[in-house]
């Protein structure tokens, strides 16, 4: 079984303690430190700050990602890259240029990802396939934390993992992903998981202990 990807949605941290929330997660086995970018008009809602990823990055050795919800990432690729994130997430519902979006992504030699929306099918994203490190799946409407898995999306999981073995992308799903949901998705071969307050946050155990478990 592949090494399971865990994710913490900084977004649900407890930004009173940001940089002590950064080194306890990880210390306690994070993988990858997700952070959400919002603009309030690809979706309803705003989340992190510049500030927030200045903090983060300067916490922790870890890989960070973004994952921009907003309109025409690729404005703001550069930027992103200059501060040091690992890897940045677009939507291609929110960019007509997503190809050379990708590819700026690609020349500031980050690793590209892509995130879609719950209604976005994988023959819209066929072409981008063969251009990506990370597929992420949306597995609720995307912007806020404490949703409801949409279970319509598991179909796209399966034709997204069926696909992987013809290029070198990477499945990962955010939303309302909880402990039961990361064993079930595992089995099908989802690489990474994207932890909110569905499984890691607002929870009375450890991180360390939360991230054991989860990864075993
Ligand atoms: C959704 C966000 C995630 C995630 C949070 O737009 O990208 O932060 O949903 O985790 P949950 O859904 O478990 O609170
Ligand atoms: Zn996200």
């Amino acid at each position: 079984m592949m090494e399971k990807i865990m994710c913490p949605s900084m977004m649900c941290a407890n930004f009173a303690a940001l940089e002590k929330e950064v080194v306890a997660l990880d210390q306690a086995g994070t993988d990858i430190f997700h952070l959400d970018f919002m603009d309030g008009q690809f979706v309803p809602n705003f989340a992190m700050g510049i500030q927030d990823l200045e903090t983060i990055r300067k916490s922790t050795n870890k890989l960070v990602d973004v994952h921009l919800m907003i309109e025409n990432p690729g404005r703001y690729v550069e930027k992103f890259a200059e501060m040091g994130v690992d890897i940045i997430y677009v939507h291609p519902e929110s960019d007509p240029q997503i190809t050379r979006t990708l590819d700026l992504i690609k020349n500031q030699q980050k690793k590209v990802g892509i995130a879609i929306n719950p209604g976005t099918s994988v023959a819209t994203i066929h072409e981008l396939l063969p251009l990506v490190d990370y597929v992420m799946v949306m597995t609720v409407n995307p912007g806020f934390s404490g949703q409801k898995y949409l279970p319509f999306v598991d179909k796209k999981i399966l034709e997204l993992t069926a696909l992987k073995a013809d290029y070198a992308f990477k499945v990962m799903v955010d939303g309302a992903i909880s402990p039961e949901k990361i064993e079930q998705l595992s089995k099908i071969g989802v690489d990474g998981f994207v932890l909110g307050t569905s499984a890691l946050f607002n929870k009375d155990q450890s991180y360390e202990a939360i991230l054991t478990e989860l990864k075993k």
